[in-house]
C-alpha cells in the first residue's frame, strides 16, 4: 500500500455532538488522555457556556477564543490518526455544528442515563442522518441513577430515528453500578470509583462461567446473562463487514452505512468505559470517505490535493481582525509552500503558515492527509464552502444552510456609514455568522439566527470592526423554504402570487418565507408542483 493510502486509512476525523451538560467535554478529555494528548484532568476548557453568563455574550466570545485551540484535537493512539473536532456548546451556534457536521466522517454521541434524548441531540442526529454519517453513542453518568437501560434503547431508535446495538452492557447503575460487560471484546469491566485511574478488564469469553459470580455476585450475574441473551435474540448480530454482495448485512456495514448506532455505557467522569468506546471505535469508524463535488465524486486516496472550507473563526480583537479558515483534506496531500487552487477566485496561492491542530497546540504544518484539517491563516479571502485544490476546478456539495429559527430586518442606524455597513454584512455573512436573504418585495434585508445571540454578536462587530451601526427591527416568520419545481412556469406563478413572501438567499437562490405553520402547510396544499425544503442543499 502506497504512504498516501497507509496515511489516510489511519485516520478517523470525528465530532461528539450532545445536548449541554450530557458530558461532551468530559468525554473529550477522557478520550485525549488516553490518547496521551494530554496528562492531567482539567486541560480541556470547556467550550460551554456558563450558565451565569448566557445573556453576556463577550463573555461567550472570551471562551469561544480559548475554543480556537480545541477547535480540532489531534492526537495518536496504537496507530491510528485521531481528529476530534469540537462543536460550540451553546445551542446559539448550531449552525456552526451543522457545519462541522460536515466535516467529519463519523459522530459519537454522548446521551445523559438520567435525561434520555434531548433536543439537541435530536436536532443534530437529523443532520447526521441527511448525510448518512455512521453514529455511536456513548450513554454517560451510569454512576447515578437513571432510565432501565433497554427502555433507554427503545428510546434512542424511535427519538433518533435510527436502529441500535449495545455492544457493552452495564451492571446496574448509580451506587449499586458495577461495570459493564464488554460485547464486542467479550470482557468483564469492573468499576471502581476513581476520576484518575483506569479500571482493569477480565477477560470472559464465556458468560456461562461460574466465574462470573465471585465477582459482581449471584443476582447480577443471573440478569446479566439474560439481559445477554436477551439481546443477542432482539439486535442485529455485529461482526464484520459482509464478504460478498450475497451474504447478507451484518450490523458493522448497517454502521457504516448509518443506519445503526452501536451503543457503549460507561461514566466519563470516572474513566470508565471510555477506553472501550475508544478501542471499538478506532477499529470500526470509518477512515476519510469519498467526498460529492459537482464535478464528480472525489476519492480520498486521489493523488491531487483537494479540500473544502467548513468553518471560519475570527479573531474578535479589532485591532488584528484576522480569522482562520478551517478546510478539511478531501483527497491527497497537502505540502507546505507549494501553490494551490483557490477555486473561486481561480488564483494559485501559497499557505506557507497553515496550522495543524496536534495534542491541543497549534503548530505549522508541513504535510497533511486527506482526513486531517488544517487552519489557513485569512484575511477575507475565504467563505464557507469555498474549495482549494492542487489544480482542479471542483465545488463540494453538502454544505446546506439550515432554515433560522429567528428573523429580523436589519436596518442602518447611520446613514454616513452604509458602505460599511454593507460589507460588514456581507462579510459576516460569508464568515457564517448567520443568514442573509433579501425580500423581493420591498428589497429589505432579513437576517435569520439561531439565536438571540448571534443578532448581538452580528451588531457588536458591525460596530467593532467596521465602524457601521445596525438596528433591527422584528419580523415574525416561521421558516425559510428554499423552493424548487420541474415546472419553470409553475415557479413563476408561485413567485407571483407569493411575491411579498419571495426572498433571495446569498447564493441568489429563491427562498419562501413562511410567517406561520399554517401558512406553510396550506401553500404545501395549494401549490402541488413546488417542492419546499428546509435546508438549501436537497
Ligand atoms: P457538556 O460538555 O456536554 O456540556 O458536559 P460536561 O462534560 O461539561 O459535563 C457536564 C457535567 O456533568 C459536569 O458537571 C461533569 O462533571 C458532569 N459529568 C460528566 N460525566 C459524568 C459522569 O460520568 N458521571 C457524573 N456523575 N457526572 C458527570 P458540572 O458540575 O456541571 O461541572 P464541573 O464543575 O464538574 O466541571
Amino acid at each position: 500500500m502506497s504512504e498516501l493510502s497507509n496515511e489516510i486509512r489511519r485516520r478517523r476525523t470525528f465530532a461528539i455532538i450532545s445536548h449541554p451538560d450530557a458530558g461532551k467535554t468530559t468525554l473529550t478529555e477522557k478520550l485525549l488522555l488516553f490518547g496521551g494528548a494530554i496528562h492531567v484532568a482539567g486541560a480541556v476548557k470547556s467550550n460551554k457556556i456558563r450558565k451565569t453568563a448566557t445573556s453576556d455574550w463577550m463573555e461567550i466570545e472570551k471562551q469561544r477564543g480559548i475554543s480556537v485551540a480545541t477547535s480540532v484535537m489531534g492526537f495518536d493512539y496504537e496507530g491510528y490518526k485521531i481528529n476530534i473536532l469540537d462543536t460550540p456548546g451553546h445551542q446559539d451556534f448550531a449552525e456552526d455544528t451543522y457545519r462541522t457536521l460536515t466535516a467529519v466522517d463519523s459522530v459519537i454521541i454522548v446521551v445523559d442515563i438520567a435525561k434520555g434524548v434531548e433536543a439537541q441531540t435530536r436536532k443534530l442526529m437529523e443532520v447526521c442522518r441527511m448525510r448518512k454519517t455512521p453514529v455511536m453513542i456513548f450513554v454517560n453518568k451510569m454512576d447515578r441513577e437513571g432510565i432501565e437501560p433497554f427502555d433507554l434503547l427503545d428510546e434512542l431508535e424511535q427519538e433518533l430515528k435510527i436502529h441500535v446495538r449495545p455492544l457493552s452492557w452495564p451492571i446496574d447503575m448509580g451506587a449499586r453500578f458495577k461495570g459493564v460487560y464488554n460485547i464486542y471484546e467479550k470482557k468483564l469491566d469492573l468499576y471502581t470509583q476513581s476520576k484518575q485511574y483506569i479500571t482493569e478488564s477480565i477477560q470472559f469469553k464465556d458468560i456461562n462461567n461460574p466465574e462470573l459470580e465471585q465477582h459482581i455476585g449471584e443476582k447480577e450475574a443471573k440478569k446479566l446473562r439474560a439481559d445477554l441473551e436477551l439481546i443477542e435474540g432482539v439486535y442485529p448480530e455485529f461482526d464484520s463487514p459482509k464478504e460478498d454482495e450475497n451474504t447478507s448485512q451484518t450490523g458493522l456495514d448497517k454502521y457504516l452505512e448509518g443506519d445503526l448506532a452501536p451503543v457503549f455505557f460507561g461514566s466519563a467522569l470516572n474513566n470508565f468505559g471510555v477506553k472501550e468506546l475508544l478501542d471499538c471505535f478506532v477499529q470500526i469508524a470509518p477512515s476519510p470517505r469519498p467526498v460529492r463535488t459537482e464535478e464528480k465524486q472525489v476519492v480520498p486516496e486521489e493523488d491531487p490535493f483537494s479540500g473544502f472550507v467548513f468553518k471560519i473563526h475570527a479573531n474578535m480583537d479589532p485591532n488584528h481582525r484576522s480569522c482562520i479558515a478551517f478546510l478539511k483534506i478531501c483527497s491527497g496531500k497537502f505540502e507546505r509552500n507549494t501553490n494551490y487552487k483557490h477555486v473561486r477566485f481561480d488564483k494559485m496561492m501559497k499557505f506557507t503558515q497553515a496550522t495543524a491542530f496536534m495534542a491541543q497546540k497549534k503548530e505549522t504544518v508541513d504535510e497533511a492527509f486527506a482526513g486531517d484539517i488544517i487552519g489557513l491563516p485569512d484575511t477575507g479571502n475565504f467563505k464557507i464552502g469555498d474549495t482549494v485544490t492542487a489544480g482542479e476546478t471542483l465545488h463540494f456539495k453538502g454544505l446546506p444552510s439550515f432554515s433560522p429559527e429567528m428573523f429580523k430586518y436589519i436596518e442602518n442606524a447611520d446613514p454616513m456609514k452604509a458602505k460599511q455597513l454593507n460589507k460588514g454584512i456581507d462579510q459576516l455573512m460569508d464568515e457564517g455568522v448567520a443568514q442573509l436573504f433579501v425580500n423581493q418585495f420591498n428589497g429589505r434585508k432579513i437576517i435569520g439566527t439561531v439565536g438571540q445571540l448571534q443578532f448581538e454578536v452580528i451588531q457588536y462587530r458591525l460596530l467593532h470592526e467596521y465602524g457601521a451601526q445596525c438596528k433591527w427591527e422584528s419580523l415574525n416568520l416561521y421558516k425559510a423554504c428554499w423552493i424548487e419545481s420541474d415546472s419553470a412556469e409553475a415557479l413563476e406563478n408561485f413567485k407571483k402570487r407569493k411575491h411579498q413572501y419571495m426572498a433571495i438567499d446569498k447564493e441568489g437562490r429563491d427562498v419562501f418565507l413562511a410567517d406561520s405553520a399554517y401558512v406553510l402547510q396550506m401553500a404545501q396544499q395549494d401549490f402541488k408542483d413546488i417542492r419546499f425544503h428546509f435546508s438549501s442543499e436537497f
